[in-house]
C-alpha cells in the first residue's frame, strides 16, 4: 500500500493506493487563505501539518488494515510558497503563497538580471519564491537575517514527517534558484538573492527516496513497517504523473483554482520570453512546460459568491448545448496574470454590459474568459516549440461539460474527459511513492486513464468563438496599467 498526500491551497487530500493502483480510501481536510491586503495570500504552515495529521488520523481510524500495510508515502503540493525557518527549524512568518503578488517589484528587479532567465529558464514571476525572499529582505530585514532554511509547502510537511530538509526537482524549478537544465541549485542565482546553498534543502528526483517516516508517526497511524517518504512533486507535475502525462506530446488542461495548460517534454525547452514555465518533471531526465493563469475555477467561484449561488447551479443553468459567445467579454485577471502577460497589477474586467446582461450572460462570459486565457497559453506553448493536438481536462471546473465545450471550441481541438476516477495530484504522488519503494518502471506505472468521453469543437460556432477570442485579445492592452 502507498500513500499520496496533496497539500493544496484549499485543502489537504490524502489517499491510500494498493499495488494494482486502486484507490482504497481518501480523506480531506480544509485549509483557508488569509488575504490581509490586496495581492497578499498567506497560510500558516502549522495549518498544513494539522490538516495532514487530520487526514491520516481519519484514514488510520477508518482503514486500519490498509494503513498497517503502508510501504511508502509521497507528497504533492501547491508550488512556490516561501516557508521560512530559523536555525531551530521554527517557522518565522506565515507562508507567502504562489498567488501572493506583493513582491512584483522585487520580481521585476531580479528578472532584469539576465542570469535568472538564462539559468532558471523562466521569468522571475512575482509568485515564485526568490522575489518573496527579496520582499522579506526589504520589508522584514530582521526575519530575513534569521532565515536558515527556505522550504516549499509540501517540503515543510516532509520535514514534519521525516525530520529531513529535502525538496525535489519539479517543485524546486519554481523557486527561480534552480538551474533547471542541470537539475541543481544555482550558486549564481542564490547569491544574487543574498543567499547560499546552506539555506536550501537537498534535492532528489520525485521518484527517489527522501527520508523515512518518524517512528512516532508510523506508530500513531498503525503502520507495521518502516515507511519511506519519496520526493513527490509540485502539484502540477504530480497531477501529470497521475494523468500519465509524462511523455512528449501528452498534455492536460487543469481548471482548478488556477488554470494550467501542461505539456510533457523529453528535453529542456525554455522560452521565457513567452512567459511559459519550463520546469523539471518529477521523473528523472524529463521536463515539462506549462502556461499558468492565476484565476480559473477561482474566477467562477468569485462570481458564484457574488450571485449567492453554488458554481454548479450557475453552470447548469446554461444547459447542455453550447450557445454562441456571450456579448460580454470577461478578463479573468482577478489576481493579475502570469502567462502570457506576467502582469501582477492588471485586474479583471467585464466589457460590453447592457440592460440585457443577466446572470446567465455573465456566467457564460466568465467561462469564456477563462477559456480564452487558456487559449493564450496554447499559443505561448506553441511559441516554445510545443504543438498540441488534443488535451485531457482535469480539475474541479472540468465537471462542467458546458465549460469543456467552450474550451474545445475555443482551442479548436478535442478535449478528453478521463473515465470516472481520481487521477489528481494525490494519486500522482502515490504513484511516485510506489516507483520509489518498488523500483518500478516509471512509464509502466504512470499510464493514462481511459478516456470516457471526448468533447469535440463545435464546428458551427468556431468562427464566432474565434471572433470573440480576438476581441478578448484586444482588451488586455487597453486595461493594462488602469488598475488602481
Ligand atoms: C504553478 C502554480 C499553481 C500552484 C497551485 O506554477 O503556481 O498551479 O501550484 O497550487
Amino acid at each position: 500500500m502507498f500513500i499520496g498526500i496533496d497539500i493544496g491551497t484549499s485543502g489537504v487530500k490524502t489517499l491510500i493506493m494498493d499495488e494494482a493502483q486502486k484507490i482504497i480510501a481518501s480523506a480531506h481536510a480544509d485549509l483557508s487563505v488569509s488575504r490581509l491586503q490586496t495581492g497578499w495570500s498567506e497560510q500558516n504552515p502549522v495549518d498544513w501539518i494539522n490538516a495532514t495529521r487530520d487526514t491520516l488520523d481519519k484514514l488510520a481510524q477508518s482503514h486500519p488494515k490498509a494503513m498497517s500495510g503502508i510501504k511508502s508515502i509521497a507528497l504533492s503540493g501547491q508550488m512556490h510558497g516561501a516557508t521560512l525557518l530559523d536555525k531551530k527549524g521554527e517557522v518565522l512568518r506565515p507562508c507567502m503563497l504562489w498567488n501572493d503578488t506583493r513582491s512584483h517589484r522585487e520580481a521585476a528587479e531580479l528578472d532584469a538580471n539576465p542570469n535568472f532567465r538564462a539559468i532558471s529558464g523562466n521569468i522571475v514571476f512575482p509568485g515564485f519564491t526568490a522575489p518573496k525572499l527579496a520582499w522579506v529582505k526589504n520589508h522584514e530585514p530582521d526575519i530575513f537575517n534569521q532565515v536558515a532554511k527556505v522550504l516549499l509547502p509540501k517540503d515543510y510537511v516532509r520535514f514534519w514527517l521525516t525530520g529531513e530538509y529535502v525538496s525535489e526537482m519539479s517543485d524546486a524549478s519554481g523557486t527561480s534558484w534552480l538551474d533547471v537544465g542541470q537539475r541543481d541549485w544555482s550558486d549564481t542565482l542564490l547569491s544574487a538573492s543574498g543567499m547560499d546553498k546552506s539555506q536550501m534543502p537537498s534535492l532528489v528526483e520525485g521518484s527517489e527516496v527522501s527520508g523515512q517516516l518518524k517512528t512516532e508517526l508510523q506508530q500513531r497511524w498503525g503502520m507495521s513497517q518502516a515507511v519511506m517518504v519519496a520526493g513527490g512533486a509540485g502539484d502540477n507535475a504530480a497531477s501529470a504523473c497521475g494523468m500519465g502525462t509524462v511523455q512528449a506530446g501528452n498534455a492536460f488542461v487543469s481548471l482548478g483554482t488556477s488554470g494550467v495548460l501542461f505539456a510533457a517534454n523529453d528535453s529542456y525547452l525554455p522560452n521565457p520570453a513567452s512567459a511559459v514555465h519550463a520546469f523539471c518533471h518529477a521523473l528523472p531526465d524529463t521536463w515539462h512546460q506549462m502556461g499558468v493563469i492565476l484565476s480559473a475555477a477561482d474566477a467562477l467561484n468569485w462570481y458564484a459568491v457574488l450571485c449567492e449561488k453554488p458554481a454548479e447551479v450557475l453552470t447548469q443553468a446554461l444547459g447542455d448545448t453550447l450557445k454562441p459567445p456571450s456579448p460580454v467579454t470577461f478578463l479573468p485577471y482577478l489576481a493579475g496574470e502570469r502567462t502570457p502577460h506576467n502582469d501582477a497589477a492588471v485586474r479583471g474586467a467585464f466589457l460590453g454590459l447592457a440592460h440585457g446582461s443577466d446572470q446567465q450572460t455573465l456566467t457564460q462570459s466568465v467561462l469564456e474568459g477563462v477559456a480564452f486565457a487558456i487559449c493564450d497559453n496554447l499559443h505561448a506553448l506553441e511559441s516554445a516549440s510545443t504543438k498540441l493536438e488534443r488535451v485531457t481536462a482535469v480539475g474541479g471546473g472540468s465537471r462542467s461539460k458546458y465549460w469543456l465545450q467552450v474550451l474545445a471550441t475555443v482551442l479548436n481541438m478535442p478535449v478528453d474527459i478521463p473515465a470516472d476516477g481520481d487521477f489528481g495530484a494525490a494519486f500522482g504522488a502515490a504513484r511516485l511513492a510506489m516507483i520509489a519503494s518498488e523500483g518500478a518502471d516509471p512509464a509502466g506505472v504512470c499510464t493514462a486513464p481511459e478516456v470516457e468521453e471526448t468533447i469535440e469543437p463545435q464546428g458551427a460556432l468556431t468562427g464566432a468563438y474565434d471572433a470573440a477570442y480576438q476581441r478578448f485579445r484586444l482588451m488586455y492592452p487597453v486595461v493594462k496599467g488602469l488598475a488602481v
